[in-house]
């Protein structure tokens, strides 16, 4: 069982709730978005400091893999740091970002531009956006198609 997923099982194990499904792996190279037995469709997707870690590509599949796994007006929610306008927002995003680059050059802070172009094509539509502590933001984005 990987890491993380030990430290959210034993949350589970702390906090029981039937509507809480056990940790799964999910490889954005490989797999599709988990059905859950017995579970209606998603109302929703989050994510958080993922875009600007994966390589494109893989930002491209995971807009592709929720749209598909999205009903009308599900949301997908998407926390972490975003280029405006071409610009980087702070200081400390331009080092972040570029520490990113030397750690691996697929990776690097996304340009919201961009995530809000690749939406549309998945019938994803910004809804709503907020500014979030240390020059993060969370964007909502809502599917404006039925499957
Ligand atoms: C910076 S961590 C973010 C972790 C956590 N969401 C947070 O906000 O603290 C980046 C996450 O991207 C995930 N990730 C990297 N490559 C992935 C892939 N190919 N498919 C799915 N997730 C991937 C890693 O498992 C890791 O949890």
């Amino acid at each position: 069982m990987l890491f993380n997923h030990q430290a959210i099982q034993s949350w589970h194990e702390s906090y029981p709730a039937p509507n809480l499904h056990a940790p799964s792996v999910f490889n954005l190279m490989t797999d599709s978005i988990p059905k859950l037995q017995d579970a209606p469709p998603y109302d929703a997707i989050f994510t958080a400091n993922t875009l600007h870690i994966i390589a494109w590509p893989l930002v491209e599949r995971l807009f592709e893999l929720v749209g598909e796994a999205l009903p009308l007006d599900g949301k997908l929610i998407v926390y972490g740091p975003f280029n405006e306008n071409g610009h980087y927002t702070s200081a400390s995003n331009r080092q972040f970002d570029s520490s990113l680059r030397q750690r691996d050059s697929n990776s690097g802070i996304r340009h919201k531009e961009d995530i809000i172009a690749l939406a549309k094509q998945h019938n994803l539509e910004l809804s709503y956006k907020y500014q979030m502590p240390a020059n993060n933001q969370i964007l909502v984005f809502q599917k404006i198609t039925a499957n």
